[in-house]
């Protein structure tokens, strides 16, 4: 880490320059070490429990899973401001439980803030949130935790009144104090209105260009993933094929006892 500490108040203050805010996710210090010197943010996902434990959805994400991972991922000081996410059934119906759990959150891992998913609805825990000085970051759109009970892994705000409904949303979340909002799977006209529309930046994930920044999940962009790949991926590697191609020569050498050779060895003892 170098001497410049990323803030809330960086991330708040890139809104509408001509710097686009550049979020990749983190589930462990190896990753988040690779990452940080090229991000602003850095986001511990619940998509933890698809990517990294082959779990069907976030569903069934725990508190302590993200507890964890934030640690590992905040276990050396980072320059990226590091949010973690606030996992199903930990804020939604109650607002001082959400309180509660986002500040474990925040305690244990030293995280910098919180995501929750949610519009309208989620204000009031966000409002409560942001009172109780937690930086919150909102997500609005395909919201991953609720797509199973809402028709599926679909792209939001395609007709006039599902875009006004995110606009809406995204209003109540600015006016509840979010410091930033993540917004997936929207057409562009939708994601440009929202972002042109609300003083705090927008972060897009298959959103398009004319959010104040991105994010993708960090295995899905090095293509280290061998399920679907959604349309809004661009793989910047094929680290599967590299996997698979190291591993397969590593089997080779160990069958023909090629490895290890002499170079791999301690010396003899006396
Ligand atoms: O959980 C996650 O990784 C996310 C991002 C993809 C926005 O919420």
């Amino acid at each position: 880490m170098d001497e410049k500490k990323t803030t809330i108040t960086d991330i708040k203050n890139a809104k509408g320059t001509e710097k686009p805010l550049v979020c990749l996710t983190a589930y462990t210090d190896p990753i988040a070490t690779l990452i940080d010197p090229h991000c602003d943010l850095i986001l511990v996902g619940d998509s933890l429990g698809m990517v990294f434990y082959g779990l069907p959805s976030t569903e069934d994400v725990t508190l302590e899973m993200m507890i964890a991972h934030g640690m590992a991922v905040t276990c050396k000081p980072r320059n990226s401001v590091v949010i973690v996410d606030m996992p199903c059934g930990s804020y939604e119906d109650d607002k001082d439980k959400a309180l509660s759990n986002a500040q474990k959150l925040m305690t244990q891992t030293k995280c910098d803030g919180v995501k929750l998913e949610g519009g309208k609805d989620m204000a009031p825990i966000i409002a409560h949130l942001v009172e109780n000085s937690i930086p919150v970051m909102g997500h609005i759109g395909l919201m991953p935790q609720s797509a199973n009970k809402t028709g599926g892994y679909k792209v939001k705000g395609k007709t006039e009144e599902g875009a006004e409904r995110l606009l809406s949303d995204a209003k109540a979340i600015e006016n509840a104090g979010a410091f930033a909002l993540v917004i997936e799977a929207t057409m562009e006209e939708t994601s440009q209105k929202i972002t042109q529309s609300i003083s705090i930046p927008t972060i897009g994930i298959g959103a398009s260009a004319t959010c104040d920044g991105q994010v993708l999940v960090t295995e899905d962009m090095l293509g280290m993933l061998t399920g679907h790949t959604p349309k809004f991926v661009k793989k910047y590697a094929d680290l599967a094929d590299e996997i698979s191609g190291a591993v397969e020569d590593y089997a080779k050498d160990v069958r023909s006892r090629k490895f290890p050779s002499s170079q791999y060895l301690y010396g003899a003892t006396k």
